[in-house]
């Protein structure tokens, strides 16, 4: 790692990834005061000296409509201190739905968040971005990356709490994550075939489940918004005559009436990675964090320009 020094700062909400960052990276952890003035606008003021120091912002982006504008607002200030580079963590990634325009009209949002952040920002430490139509975040973000992958986590977990699992992926975008989590654990999985029909509506084809009836199923997905894909991966598995499933979400969302509405669907237990703060809470993202910043940290910030995406 350069001499430079390197401190942490939180925005809101970040205070405990702030903090286990700057212990486990070995960093300093610096203060800063951010408040909202009365007619809405952000007040901030950083208080330990930045200038000449690299800048790790600690700021998952979870509801990001409320978050994005102070983040760049930070970085802009930070740049006017003096900041010698920044790096933004954000364990959850938003505006990667929109990754193609769908319909006349619609904008490629996926591309436009990831040019402001990468404008703003030198580096980004991320975990498991929801990737779908674009195969790699390198192909939207023009900056340094490290992405932290949840399913050997995942695969831990399951390996210790749970007898005879079959892992169950809802849709085909989550193979990526049930196939590694079974590989590692040694048991069988499972991914169906969804249907999206609506932000809240969801259809899973139906599949013949009974050569694993015996075993206790594990329902794995990205992310958990309104939780209609997991609710009907439920319904599945009653139908196919499985036992009631443990639901596992890396971004805990729950957007709305999402977290009881998966309760009353017949979740035995609803656990989820720390991207964000959420009850659900059970797997810690932040060491695998922490070692992706050191990391990057040690590659430096003096190498030739990044390429500009394919965009
Ligand atoms: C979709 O492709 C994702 O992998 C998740 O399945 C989806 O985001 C879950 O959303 P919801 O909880 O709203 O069904």
């Amino acid at each position: 790692m350069s001499d430079t020094p390197t401190i942490v700062f939180a925005l809101p909400g970040n205070e405990a990834l702030a903090d286990a960052l700057a212990t486990q990276a070995a960093l300093v952890r610096g203060e800063c005061s951010c408040r909202s003035f009365a007619d809405g606008e952000t007040y901030l003021r950083f208080l330990t000296p930045v200038a000449g120091c690299h800048v790790v912002l600690a700021c998952t982006l979870d509801h990001p409509d409320a978050k994005l504008l102070r983040l760049l607002l930070a970085a802009r200030i930070l740049r006017e201190l003096g900041a010698a580079h920044l790096v933004l963590v954000a364990p959850y990634l938003p505006y990667l739905r929109q990754d193609q325009r769908f319909h006349e009209g619609e904008g490629v949002s996926a591309r436009h968040i990831a040019k402001l952040l990468s404008t703003h920002f030198d580096g980004l430490i991320t975990a498991d971005p929801h990737l779908h139509r674009i195969a790699h975040l390198e192909d939207l973000y023009t900056l340094r990356l490290r992405v932290v992958q949840a399913a050997p986590l995942i695969a831990d977990w399951v390996s210790r709490e749970v007898e005879r699992p079959v892992l169950i992926g809802p849709d085909a975008e989550s193979a990526q994550w049930v196939s590694v989590v079974a590989a590692a654990a040694g048991c069988p999985f499972r991914v169906l075939e969804k249907h999206r029909e609506g932000d809240r509506e969801v259809r899973l084809d139906a599949m013949d489940l009974g050569a694993v009836r015996d075993r206790r199923p594990v329902l794995v997905d990205d992310i958990i918004a309104t939780a209609r894909t997991q609710i009907a991966a439920i319904r599945m598995l009653a139908e196919q005559g499985l036992p009631a499933p443990l639901c596992i979400g890396v971004h805990a969302i729950f957007a709305g009436d999402a977290a009881g509405a998966l309760a009353a669907a017949g979740a035995s237990r609803v656990l989820s990675c720390n991207s964000i703060a959420h009850a659900s809470n059970a797997i810690d993202l932040r060491p695998s964090l922490s070692a992706a910043l050191v990391d990057l940290l040690a590659q430096g910030f003096d190498d030739e320009a990044l390429d500009e995406p394919g965009c």
